[in-house]
């Protein structure tokens, strides 16, 4: 029997993914900010997490927290093959941890709910970077805490470079031509505040103030000329669809974990929670006052754009960017783990179970590729998209209900949307060995539970 307030809970939750909270356009009265690079000095980089104030609405002091700063944290930047040290900080007045999402690293560094720094602790995690160049990005994961821990402020992007990326004539000029965008939306108290408790569905918390960067109603200011655009749906519960209000098709050139083989002309793009994509918007053909936006499925306005006419480049995107591919081999595998998504609200589950940090759900050979099979059980009232996501690993969607994945989704992968009665396949090999998380990106859903362990061993 369910209380008064899980049905209450369902109810919303239902209207959360058929009826979002609509966002609000951006006025664009604020230059879009980027967050700061941060570069290994010496094989080594410092992140902290900490609690800060931050000015989003004008004359008015947030609460919120940032990594080297009181909101959002630092673009980090690291090449494949080198090793490096991430040397973490607690300086939050509870237990966080630190999950580098996407990154190929071992277990032990991975920062799953096992790995709890305490107020004040510190950890260094040394790895090896044997990943291509891909935008990866970073959060925290204690458990019980996450979703809220992501909702005042903790997230961070990570680029991994490589000789290809570097080679390849594409733009990547760090805010000139190259820009990270992480859309996050927001519920504000009447006093300007986050509340998350207070805004708390079980079912995904949304909000109607859209941040980009941290920044509400931004502006970007861009050359009449190609630009890059990393996507990051860094929201906790919302799906978005971007396109361009012109109707002008764009390309995308990387999924989760790296380049598409070639550039995908797409007309919109959607990206669920975890989801990241990079397109490449042509801007040469505007005039200096046309109206151009990133906006939604209902033509919200994310992201108006202001071209500045001095900037041009001539790039022409290669159209071969990288040499993805699934062999006949790894079609042919049978599959060997099966995960079925079910439920809202408290009562989500895989296979029929709820999250236990003392349960091994699955083992795995490092270095070994096996199929999992995603199917998403729909419910009475047809059930909700969940973004199913992997830790440590990137990898491949070998089908998506029998057929071929579309082709802005053949590339890395580590954050796969699954609709409802969907069945995906997926090629997954871990190049390392320890306890990984999987689970549902909505993170109210890992909260409560729709997560799971594999070991690799
Ligand atoms: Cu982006 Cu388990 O997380
Ligand atoms: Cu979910």
């Amino acid at each position: 029997n369910m209380s008064q307030e899980e049905m209450m809970n369902m109810e919303n939750g239902h209207a959360s993914h058929t009826n979002p909270l609509p966002l609000n356009d951006s006025t664009g009265e604020n230059e879009l900010p980027l967050p700061p690079l941060l570069q290994p000095n010496n094989g080594v980089v410092d992140i902290i997490a900490q609690q800060g104030k931050t000015e989003i609405f004008e004359g008015v002091e947030t609460e919120t927290y940032g990594y080297n700063g009181s909101f959002l944290g630092p673009v980090i930047t690291v090449n494949e093959g080198e090793t490096v040290t991430f040397r973490t900080n607690n300086k939050l007045s509870e237990p966080t941890t630190f999950h580098w999402h996407g990154v190929e690293i071992p277990g032990e560094g991975d920062g799953g709910p096992h790995h709890i720094l305490k107020p004040g602790a510190t950890e260094e995690v040394k790895f090896t970077v044997k990943q291509g160049a891909s935008t990866l990005w970073f959060h925290p994961h204690p458990e019980g805490a996450t979703a809220e821990q992501v909702y005042k402020g903790l997230a961070g992007l990570i680029y991994v470079e490589d000789d290809n990326s570097k080679n390849l004539a594409i733009p990547n000029e760090y805010g000139k031509n190259d820009f990270p965008l992480v859309f996050q939306d927001r519920q504000f108290t009447e006093d300007k505040q986050f509340d998350y408790q207070a805004v708390l569905n079980e079912d995904g918390t949304i909000g109607d103030t859209l941040l980009v960067n941290g920044t509400l109603n931004p502006k970007l200011t861009v050359g009449k000329e190609k630009v890059r655009l990393r996507l990051l749906n860094g929201s906790n519960a919302r799906n978005y669809i971007f396109k361009l209000n012109t109707g002008d098709k764009f390309q995308q050139i990387a999924t989760d974990g790296g380049f598409l083989n070639k550039p995908t002309i797409m007309s919109e793009i959607s990206l669920t929670p975890g989801e990241r994509a990079e397109i490449i918007v042509d801007f040469s053909k505007y005039e200096a006052k046309s109206n151009i936006a990133l906006v939604n499925e209902e033509d919200t306005i994310l992201l108006p754009f202001q071209l500045d006419e001095h900037r041009t480049n001539s790039i022409k995107i290669p159209e071969s960017l990288n040499d993805y591919g699934i062999t006949e081999e790894e079609k042919m595998l049978p599959v060997t783990k099966k995960l079925e998504l079910f439920g809202m609200g408290t009562m989500v589950s895989i296979n029929d179970k709820q999250f236990d940090m003392n349960r091994i759900d699955f083992t795995q050979k490092q270095g070994e590729t096996e199929i999992w099979e995603i199917y998403n059980k729909p419910d009475m009232m047809g059930g909700m998209t969940h973004p199913f996501h992997i830790h440590g690993t990137q990898f491949k969607i070998v089908s998506i209900d029998g057929k071929e994945p579309p082709a802005n989704l053949q590339g890395w992968k580590d954050t796969v949307s699954v609709e409802p009665d969907q069945t995906i396949k997926l090629a997954v090999k871990f190049n390392n060995k320890g306890i990984y998380m999987f689970h549902c990106h909505v993170l109210e859903h890992e909260e409560n539970g729709m997560m799971g362990q594999v070991e690799v061993k």
